[in-house]
């Protein structure tokens, strides 16, 4: 969708001017991407490293202040529409709106004076992919309302209140990674999040002779109330458990725990004053493990190494799939044809249960593997993968 296409569709909707008091202002485009994840996966909830790009599918929303207290809203991908006081204590129920409502409430609560606006959204981040389409939204409006009403949180804040959005109003305990990615986000450039210190670098992601590509199985992913937030509440057990066993030392999250710990905290599982089961054990096995991969992916990366960055990303798949069990029958048989055709690196990406899987492919095999994950997967699951090419794009702005 245009930037004109989208404009003609809020004066369809709200008409050129809303209401006398605000008869200046101007409807304004605001823009926010997906993101992909090169590795890194599960870690930002525990206090480690990701490896996010923004990519150029996102979404972009019209914002109009209306001069009200009442929000006027319309997801035309949805083709549904609603309307809430911005200060309503429950907020609109169906799902879309709700991230709107939350992120409004979130930015008030960090002192923005939001009131009452009118908008018009759209995207085109495949739904339910593991691409974020909800963070991309979250980032639009946080970016787009803290503009339209004088605000001045700063892109930190606006992360954080996407996040929050999440938390509070939609029932997902995710990491900080997505809405980071979506901010934060700069065309042709990954970033390394040191999730617990929240520093952060850009990496030129040029690899020569390769490309990144997505093969979206179309089976969709829901994290909210789903079996994510006990992965997460397992690797906070883990945690406390290794903290009860080491009062000297501050351990927030897995970041803070070694290999060693974990062996420790294994022989003594008896004597831990703790209820935790084996399969908390084996996610924070994964967590350790995928906290080491990135920092491997980050090394090969600085000397170009592709072929070690391919490596990591199949084990991270192992990992996802055997030890964090967040893949699916479909997710590991597209790793599996990767594997077939050569691909240098095949992984699940983003929180699991369905989705894409994010491939690093020669250029000369590109071709090969795209075909074949479409027939042998349309032949086994009745219906086509999406295949998704990966262009780093720009993070949340206003499209002038
Ligand atoms: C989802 C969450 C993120 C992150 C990933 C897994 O995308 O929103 O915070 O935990 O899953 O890496």
């Amino acid at each position: 969708m245009t930037k004109q296409q989208i404009l003609s569709a809020f004066a369809d909707k709200f008409g050129q001017m809303s209401n006398d008091k605000c008869q200046m202002a101007n409807p304004t485009v605001y823009a926010s991407p997906g993101r992909i994840n090169l590795i890194g996966e599960h870690t930002d909830y525990n206090g480690g490293f990701v490896f996010p790009g923004a990519v150029q599918q996102g979404i972009m929303a019209v914002i109009r202040p209306n001069g009200t207290d009442i929000v006027r809203a319309c997801s035309l991908d949805l083709n549904d529409s609603a309307e809430w006081p911005v200060n309503d204590p429950q907020g609109p129920q169906s799902t879309c709106f709700r991230f709107v409502y939350g992120v409004a409430r979130e930015l008030i609560e960090r002192g923005v004076a939001v009131k009452g606006f009118d908008t018009v959204f759209a995207g085109d981040v495949p739904l339910g992919a593991g691409m974020s389409s909800s963070a991309a939204l979250e980032s639009c409006f946080a970016f787009g309302l803290n503009e339209q009403f004088g605000g001045s949180v700063s892109k930190w804040d606006m992360v954080l209140a996407g996040q929050a959005t999440e938390h509070k109003y939609i029932g997902c305990n995710c990491g900080i990674m997505d809405q980071f990615a979506s901010v934060f986000g700069q065309k042709g450039k990954l970033m390394r999040l040191d999730c617990r210190s929240r520093e952060f670098e850009y990496f030129p992601f040029e690899p020569k002779g390769y490309r990144l590509v997505l093969v979206n199985s179309c089976v969709k992913h829901e994290l909210a109330g789903s079996p994510y937030n006990d992965r997460r509440r397992s690797c906070e057990n883990v945690a406390a458990a290794i903290q009860a066993l080491h009062p000297d030392r501050k351990i927030e999250t897995l970041r803070d725990c070694t290999w060693e710990d974990l062996e420790e905290l294994k022989c003594k599982l008896s004597i831990v004053n703790c209820q935790l089961s084996p399969e908390d054990i084996q996610r924070a096995t994964f967590v350790l493990g995928e906290k080491d991969r990135v920092l491997a992916v980050c090394d090969a990366l600085l000397k170009g190494d592709y072929e070690e960055v391919g490596r990591q990303m199949y084990r991270t798949h192992e990992g996802l799939s055997r030890e964090y069990e967040v893949s699916c029958e479909e997710l590991d048989f597209l790793n599996d044809i990767a594997k077939e055709c050569g691909v240098t690196g095949s992984r699940i990406m983003g929180g699991g249960f369905g989705g894409c899987t994010i491939n690093l492919v020669k250029d000369e095999l590109y071709d090969a593997f795209t075909r074949r994950a479409v027939e042998a997967f349309e032949a086994k699951y009745g219906h086509k993968p999406v295949i998704i090419d990966v262009i780093i794009g720009d993070g949340s702005r206003r499209i002038d």
